[in-house]
């Protein structure tokens, strides 16, 4: 069950969209330039050098990675001016960076916190994801029923035909056999080349993005990441770690982990309240990209907090220079 407790969320709410704003903005300048590597990094110089305004004895618990091989905003890493309450944040700076430098839909800057100890600390492996929108019985939908079965479940608690269920799968080869069964019951895909955080959003706003279902292996820190975002818009992921070696293992050992089967519901991978702060860098159908006009340029975000379920659309006008 979800706790909640008090972390200052309603105050600290405002400064978290900054944050992502921050992030998207920086990252607008490297848009469709196919590097997503600069892209990657100037929207993680903004969003720490913007984190680290906060009052808050933060601690990455999702980031860009292990401390020797992400030098800023890797797990552990202390953020925030130390004043101010214990918090664990979940962060991408840019989640979608090949989007980003193919100008492709869907690039987000996306940050998510919670009171210490409230996140599960990911290891940096796969993970097989299923999710659905709010309104559902639990396990309407489970990780052990068959693709199939999960299509032909939603469709039964939706009071619809398979064929009105569209289901979001990122585009791999290792996925083929799930599209496969996928499209054997009727449904419609919709395929993604990258972005799994924005795919599993998307089912929480089903009427405006046409998707109902999310499935399929990606990052486990995105998972972490999604799982913020439906705990504020309601809605169920669920998650299962995939290994593929002994080296990845050890990282979910490292990590704390020791249940390697383990199913991770929403409320396992986020425990307590959070508020979480997205931005379009890309146009999307959440939101918005960043759009450049004379003399300013506007960023569109969603910032939204479990605690009262309360989902903000803000849009930033942002003053630059003129060159
Ligand atoms: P990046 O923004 O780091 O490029 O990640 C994008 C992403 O598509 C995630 O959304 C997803 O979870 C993961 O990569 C999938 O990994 P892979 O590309 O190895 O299938």
């Amino acid at each position: 069950m979800t706790k909640t407790s008090e972390f200052g969320d309603r105050m600290l709410s405002l400064g978290l969209a900054r944050v992502s704003e921050a992030a998207a903005i920086a990252s607008a300048k490297l848009i469709g330039r196919g590097d997503e590597k600069a892209a990657d990094q100037a929207a993680v110089d903004a969003m720490r050098t913007q984190l680290n305004m906060l009052d808050i004895a933060g601690v990455v618990v999702i980031g860009e990675g292990e401390r020797d091989e992400a030098p800023m905003l890797y797990i552990g890493e202390e953020v925030g001016s130390g004043t101010g309450p214990a918090v664990d944040i979940a962060l991408d700076p840019l989640e979608g960076t090949t989007l980003t430098a193919k100008d492709m839909p869907n690039a987000l800057a996306v940050i998510a916190l919670g009171p210490r100890g409230s996140m599960l600390h990911a290891p940096d492996v796969y993970m097989d994801k299923l999710a659905i929108g709010p309104g559902f019985a639990t396990d309407t939908v489970t990780l052990d029923m068959t693709p199939g079965e999960r299509v032909h479940a939603l469709a039964a608690a939706k009071g619809c035909d398979v064929a009105d269920i569209t289901v979001c799968i990122l585009e791999r080869p290792r996925h083929e056999d799930l599209i496969r069964d996928v499209r054997a019951t009727g449904a419609a895909i919709r395929l993604i080349t990258d972005g799994d955080v924005a795919g599993v959003i998307h089912c929480a706003e089903s009427e405006i993005t046409g998707i109902d279902m999310y499935m399929g292996s990606g990052g486990a820190p995105e998972g972490v990441l999604a799982a913020s975002a439906l705990k504020c818009m309601g809605g169920q992921i669920y998650g299962r770690l995939m290994f593929r070696n002994d080296d990845e293992r050890g990282r979910a050992q490292k990590a704390g982990i020791t249940d390697l089967d383990k199913i991770y519901t929403r409320d396992d991978m986020v425990t307590d309240d959070v508020v979480f702060a997205a931005s379009g860098v890309t146009d999307g159908s959440i939101l918005a990209g960043v759009k450049r006009e004379p003399g300013f340029l506007t960023i569109e975000t969603i910032l939204m907090r479990s605690k009262t379920g309360s989902v903000r659309r803000m849009s930033y006008r942002h003053p630059v220079a003129k060159d």
